[in-house]
């Protein structure tokens, strides 16, 4: 096929109409989206899905999302929770928040999520003033030049192995230009972080399909890097989030971490908000997790 973009698109239209089975839920979100106006910039069904996969696969129970839009990934992800799970999903425009609660109405999946109206800086260091239990699985997917502090706002609400997961991070390959555009620029910015930031181990792959030339970032949190090693057994948790396995240690230890995590958010987002410089922000997310202590190995 000579034209990449159409051979792309169609690819991804064969392994939506082999692996998805068709949903009139979603599919209605993407018809309802439209008829508002808002634009078609909600994850593909394929990327919709892998999200579905991870929040399976992290059991998760709570979910924080960032840029809701009509509610499609939301969707999504509410789908994997079990049904006493929580998804709250943050969203700055109330006509984009308006047509998103119709639509998780109309998916069924109202009782699991809350949308919070509101710039998403504000609203996370406001989540984090609450004593919000650490969230399982963040997906990041709005305005990408706040990308960077975004996670850094996830990892203050995260316990050792949350995922968090952000959208759009190549942009057509724009992260590369000499002089990329704010969204570009905080597209690498985040990459950049999650490369140096010694409590994430990440990686990120380029997409291409109906949605262009793009790419996902996937990042574990609180987890010591093991270069060369095995992952699964090998791998100790770092010095900074060293608790015992989730597996071994009682709820209760669980528990007691998720809240410290919790904590430690609260000045941490609220930090964010006032849009510190990235050196004193690094610095102050090493001091926020000084405190928590213990071992074990994954
Ligand atoms: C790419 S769309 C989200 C798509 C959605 N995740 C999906 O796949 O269905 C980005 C959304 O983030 C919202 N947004 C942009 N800047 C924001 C901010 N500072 N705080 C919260 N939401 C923001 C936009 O209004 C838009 O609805």
């Amino acid at each position: 096929m000579a034209n990449h973009d159409e051979a792309w698109g169609r690819v991804d239209e064969f392994l939506g109409a082999t692996l998805i089975p068709e949903d009139p839920a979603l599919a209605e979100v993407h018809r309802s989206n439209a008829r508002a106006g808002l634009p078609p910039i909600d994850v593909a069904p394929n990327q919709g899905k892998l999200l579905n996969l991870l929040a399976q696969l992290a059991g998760a129970r709570r979910i924080l999302e960032v840029g809701t839009l009509g509610g499609y990934s939301t969707i999504w992800l509410a789908r994997a929770l079990p049904p006493d799970g929580r998804l709250i999903t943050l969203e700055i425009d109330p006509r984009h928040a308006e047509v998103a609660r119709a639509n998780v109405d109309h998916a069924g999946v109202r009782e699991r999520v809350e949308i919070r109206v509101g710039a998403a800086l504000q609203s996370l260091a406001a989540l984090a003033d609450e004593h919000a239990e650490a969230f399982d699985l963040v997906f990041i997917d709005a305005d990408k030049q706040n990308n960077a502090a975004y996670v850094r706002a996830a990892l203050g609400m995260s316990h050792p192995g949350t995922v968090i997961v952000v959208d759009n991070v190549v942009r057509g390959g724009a992260i590369l230009d000499a002089q990329p555009d704010p969204t570009a620029a905080g597209s690498r910015e985040v990459l950049e972080l999650l490369g140096a930031e010694p409590s994430l181990d990440a990686t990120a792959l380029q997409t291409v399909g109906a949605k262009g030339w793009d790419g996902l970032a996937i990042a574990p949190a609180h987890r010591q890097r093991c270069p060369g090693k095995a992952v699964v057994g090998g791998c100790t948790f770092s010095a900074t989030f060293q608790l015992p396995a989730r597996t071994a240690q009682s709820a209760s230890a669980w528990t007691a971490m998720s809240r410290t995590a919790s904590a430690s958010a609260r000045s941490s987002a609220a930090r964010h908000a006032t849009a510190q410089s990235s050196s004193t922000r690094t610095a102050s997310r090493a001091a926020d997790f000084g405190s928590v202590t213990g071992n074990g190995t994954v």
